[in-house]
């Protein structure tokens, strides 16, 4: 019944928070609380998450900008507001900002009138949990009994609703006292509505937080190691899809995430595998930091490596050639362009003087001109703003066009769904074709007339 329901709050409505609790939602009838979400339009899009949202909303389902309120009812808080890296001060570029996070803690000692469990549900350096207590301790007047659980979030953008449903496994962090087994106990429980028991998995803190970078990084890793392949199957007449899966038919190796791109992106990769980075090195396990570091700088080096191949193509030079880039999101199913590889692709041709005219089906032009702004001065964006445009259709961005570049492998371009014969006739010839995401049919569309130029194998 409502009286006997678990209540919920959860600080932090974003990519992890929204569909989160919506599937709590959903699934354990729990009540939460958060901030935003109670229009039509939701502020973020994933397949499947507008209809959990309908369905549950004002029932069991509440956003809310009355934080304290919502503190004071809950038995448990989640807490999946953003840890960014650190853009200035110590650690910069590396460490991970815990301003938020902190300040989600201090909020909760100044609401909270009984005891609660906080669940830390954002991404953290190991150690957080243990900040996030203390804090608590020294902000205790009315000697509450808190305990903070690890709880990290696996899911991905795109699959969120899909991946919250079926998850591979729920890890919980907990203190090893009895008082942390029985507060990872009553999570346990709460998941326990629709995950079996045997995917449940509870562990120490530490580890629990730094499974989750591990996690991350090993992802990303696994696609930079296919990415460094990618170049050296270039330029010896190799083929990448066949490269990996031969790797992948081992089923040591595995099939999955092993898909040759422009490079990585999306808020969390590079983040979290500077986090690590930060960890390694402040404790002094340089060898250990170097290791993780490279992941980053074959991605780097992938997404400059695409562009020059392109500029070479066209005969080395771009300049005021019209480039009709398609997709811009970090990956397919999503409007996220947070450190999408496309952003790097559109500046870097840009600066090389090309018009470059990008479409994607998700991604609204303030959040692409938001990208595109980070990381370069305001003066370097003004020079770069003025040779882009945020096309409405992928027709209108590759009429006259010289090249199409594929940057995001939304369904609707592939070959199979697009009408690459009606795009060749509207393109400036010689037409080329370089697709970072290995989606098109090369000897169909090369029968078109295209020339073109897929990651992972020689022209
Ligand atoms: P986000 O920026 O989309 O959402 C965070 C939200 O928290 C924002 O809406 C922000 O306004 C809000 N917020 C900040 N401070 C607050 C406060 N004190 N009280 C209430 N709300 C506050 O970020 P996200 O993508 O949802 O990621 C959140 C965390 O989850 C990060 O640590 C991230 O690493 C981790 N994570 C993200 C994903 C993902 O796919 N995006 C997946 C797994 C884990
Ligand atoms: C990733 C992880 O997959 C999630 O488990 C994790 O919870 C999340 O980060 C997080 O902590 O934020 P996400 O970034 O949403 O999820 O998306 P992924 O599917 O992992 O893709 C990340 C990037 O790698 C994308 O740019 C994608 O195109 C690229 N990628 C992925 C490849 O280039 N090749 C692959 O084989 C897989």
């Amino acid at each position: 019944s409502q009286s006997n329901m678990v209540k919920v709050a959860c600080l932090g409505a974003g990519y992890v928070g929204g569909p989160t609790c919506a599937v709590l939602a959903l699934k354990a009838q729990v009540q939460e609380r958060i901030a935003g979400w109670n229009s039509n339009e939701l502020p973020i899009y994933e397949p499947g998450l507008h209809e959990v949202v309908m369905q549950c909303r004002g029932k069991t389902l509440f956003f809310t900008t009355d934080i304290k309120k919502a503190i004071q009812e809950a038995d448990i808080v989640f807490v999946s507001v953003q840890t960014p890296t650190k853009k200035t001060g110590i650690g910069a570029g590396v460490a991970s900002d815990l301003t938020y996070i902190e300040s989600c803690a201090r909020t909760i000692a100044e609401h909270s009138e009984s005891d609660k469990i906080i669940v830390e549900k954002s991404t953290v350096p190991c150690g957080t949990a243990s900040v996030i207590q203390t804090i608590l301790k020294a902000n205790n007047p009315k000697g509450l009994k808190y305990q903070v659980l690890s709880n990290p979030e696996f899911l991905a953008e795109g699959t969120a609703i899909d991946d919250l449903m079926n998850p591979d496994r729920v890890l919980i962090g907990s203190n090893t006292d009895a008082g942390g087994l029985e507060a990872a106990q009553k999570l346990k429980s709460l998941y326990a509505a629709w995950v079996e028991p045997s995917k449940i998995f509870l562990v120490n803190t530490w580890s629990s937080e730094l499974s989750k970078l591990a996690a991350n990084a090993m992802l990303a890793q696994r696609v930079s190691s296919v990415n460094a392949l990618s170049a050296l199957c270039e330029v010896t007449g190799a083929n990448v899809s066949e490269v990996t899966r031969a790797c992948g038919m081992d089923q040591r190796i595995g099939k999955h995430f092993l898909q040759a791109s422009l490079g990585f992106g999306g808020s969390c990769f590079q983040k979290d595998i500077q986090s690590l980075v930060y960890i390694s090195q402040s404790l002094h396990l340089n060898e250990v930091a170097d290791y993780w570091r490279q992941v980053m700088t074959i991605n780097d080096y992938q997404k400059v490596r695409f562009v020059k191949r392109i500029i070479s193509r066209m005969f080395d030079t771009v300049t005021h050639k019209k480039i009709a880039v398609l997709g811009f999101a970090f990956k397919k199913n999503t409007g996220d362009t947070r450190e999408t590889a496309a952003a790097t692709v559109v500046r870097l041709l840009a600066q090389d003087n090309a018009n470059v005219f990008v479409y994607d089906p998700k991604v609204k032009e303030d959040s692409m001109l938001f990208e595109l702004r980070q990381g370069v001065s305001e003066q370097e964006f003004q020079q770069i703003q003025k040779k882009i445009t945020h096309s409405k259709s992928v027709l209108e961005a590759c009429s006259g066009a010289d090249a199409v570049v594929i940057c995001t492998e939304w369904d609707e371009f592939k070959d199979t769904n697009m009408n690459y014969e009606e795009v060749y006739k509207v393109m400036r010839k010689p037409a080329f074709l370089f697709d970072g995401r290995l989606i098109v049919n090369a000897s169909k569309l090369s029968k078109i007339g295209f020339q073109v130029e897929v990651i992972g194998s020689a022209s």
